[in-house]
């Protein structure tokens, strides 16, 4: 019960891995906010959550909108008391946003750094004060394996997520905030599944990973797990990959 009368908001946390933490961290004792532009997702989320016995709420957030991430940070205080850890989870993904930098239109570039950059931003200013009144607190980016190739403007965004999570932990250290990210490798969720045909998927494990079976999202929720509570208390600025080896950093 590392979470045990902790307060987490989960950005994107309707579905997918954002739920995969959720319902992680909230088992091990957090009250969770769940804040997704897909308003129906988070509520039929939040009741799930309730049906395990954990506090849980649903809200409405698009988190490329400064204001709305404000609300939902007032919200958790309003309701649950304070906030403990951030979980920047929501993203736009790469199957609308594997063109490379001169064929993606420049409205797209602008909504994707919007929501994959900008929304944790906002996220990140909504939070301070509320996680400094606790004495500090966690903040949680999830970029990904693709932030490390180079190789179209889903990954460029995801690549300025990790710079950020540098960025963000040593300006909110003075605030015993630590600022960590993950970074996925292809995981089983519902649009990743989607975009992935089983044969491509059988391919990309058998060719690519080191491990061989597809990521699950309570591998990352695991690792959210962990970086989230105090007993990462030493470890800030770090972006964790997990990708079954399918990429190695040295
Ligand atoms: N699944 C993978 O293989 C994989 C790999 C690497 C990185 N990621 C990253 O993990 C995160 C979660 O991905 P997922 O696979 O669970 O996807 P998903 O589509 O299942 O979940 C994303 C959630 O974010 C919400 N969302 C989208 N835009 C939003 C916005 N502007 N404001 C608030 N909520 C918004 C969606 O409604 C959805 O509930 C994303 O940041 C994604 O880029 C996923």
């Amino acid at each position: 019960m590392r979470y045990a009368g902790k307060v987490a908001i989960v950005t994107g946390g309707g579905r997918g891995i954002g739920f995969a933490i959720a319902r992680r961290v909230g088992g091990e004792g957090a009250s969770v906010v769940l804040a997704d532009i897909a308003i129906a997702n988070a509520q039929d989320a939040a009741t799930r959550l309730k049906a395990e016995g954990i506090e849980a709420l649903g809200i409405a957030c698009d988190v490329a909108d400064e204001t709305a991430m404000h609300a939902v940070a007032e919200e958790a205080c309003a309701h649950f008391g304070g906030i403990d850890l951030l979980v920047a989870n929501a993203g736009l993904h790469l199957s609308g946003y594997a063109k490379t930098p001169c064929e993606l239109p420049g409205e797209e570039w602008q909504r994707l750094m919007d929501v994959n950059v900008i929304g944790i931003v906002n996220g990140a200013r909504a939070c301070r004060a509320a996680m400094r009144a606790r004495g500090g607190g966690a903040i949680l980016t999830i970029s990904s394996m693709a932030g490390y190739k180079g190789e179209n403007a889903y990954g460029i965004s995801k690549l300025a997520v990790r710079g950020l999570t540098v960025a963000l932990a040593k300006e909110l250290a003075v605030d015993r905030i630590r600022v960590c990210g993950i970074a996925p490798g292809l995981v089983d969720s519902e649009e990743a599944m989607a975009r992935f045909p089983v044969d491509r998927r059988e391919k990309y494990v058998n060719e690519l990973q080191l491990v061989k079976r597809l990521g699950r999202m309570d591998d990352i929720a695991a690792a959210a797990a962990f970086l989230g509570s105090d007993e990462a208390s030493f470890i800030t600025g770090e972006t964790i990959l997990i990708s079954g080896g399918a990429f190695c950093r040295i």
